[in-house]
């Protein structure tokens, strides 16, 4: 016997949970929900549609579950800054973003990382072959920025072969409610915490990673960003060198 309708259907013989509607029994009072509902999926979800390819600026949707568990990915957390020529595939692109600083509740649009006072002052810049793009949470994909590759200006080090350069960029702006003294202390370790979530997911599905300084002014300006947006470090993301995707240490 199917245990798992159990509790739909004691809850079917209880009192309606406020906000939930019962399954098969559309509301009368709202005949243009299933009209509108249809349209916001087509809205918002269109990298879903069967058969449609994805994009440049498309992500797949993150795979939120999986991934070695807290504790190991603690123990194996780790700088390493040799790189394999592989690239990131697209869901590993999507899982690195969400990972670093993704919404883990759309309903608040709050993030996996914490922000002083939920600024959300960190955006997250992508350095690849084809381009430099910005990473939109909300619609979690990503803007083309420009179709210079910028990798090799993110590094006077040798990690610019990684595939992924992720550059970390607090627009202070957003952080207008506290004492302009305290900006960058908080921008700093908000993008220190996303930083982390990088290492973790990194050590959780056997990626390489190193944070690294950079030369701010001369890549400031080829990405193009405003007097208020200050870039605070770099992170280069790729396959471990000597290890082929799927055979992963
Ligand atoms: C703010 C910051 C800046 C760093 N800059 C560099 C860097 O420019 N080059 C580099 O190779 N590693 C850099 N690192 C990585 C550290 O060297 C590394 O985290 C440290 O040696 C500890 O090693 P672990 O991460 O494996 O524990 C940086 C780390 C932090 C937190």
């Amino acid at each position: 016997m199917r245990t798992d309708f159990a509790p739909q259907r004691a809850r079917a013989n209880s009192q309606p949970v406020r906000g939930v509607r019962r399954a098969g029994r559309p509301s009368p009072r709202r005949p243009w929900l299933p009209s509108f509902s249809l349209a916001l999926w087509l809205t918002l979800l269109p990298g879903l549609a069967p058969g449609r390819e994805l994009g440049p600026e498309d992500l797949p949707p993150p795979q939120t579950s999986g991934g070695k568990p807290l504790m190991t990915a603690l123990k194996q957390r780790r700088t390493l800054r040799e790189f394999a020529a592989t690239d990131l595939s697209a869901q590993e692109l999507s899982d690195l973003l969400w990972a670093a600083f993704g919404i883990n509740r759309p309903e608040e649009g709050r993030r996996t990382a914490p922000s002083a006072m939920n600024s959300q002052e960190i955006d997250l810049y992508i350095a690849l072959e084809r381009g430099l793009y910005v990473y939109q949470a909300r619609p979690h994909r990503l803007r083309l920025v420009t179709a210079q590759d910028l990798r090799s200006k993110t590094s006077g080090q040798s990690f610019s072969n990684a595939p992924v350069v992720l550059i970390l960029v607090a627009d202070l702006a957003r952080l207008e409610k506290a004492k302009p003294e305290t900006r960058p202390f908080y921008a700093g370790f908000d993008a220190g915490c996303i930083c982390q979530n990088i290492y973790l997911y990194c050590a959780s599905t056997g990626l390489a990673t190193v944070v690294h300084d950079l030369n701010r002014d001369p890549l400031a300006l080829a990405m193009g960003l405003g007097p208020e947006q200050k870039i605070m470090f770099a992170q280069a993301v790729g396959h471990p060198a000597n290890s082929a995707p799927g055979q992963r240490p």
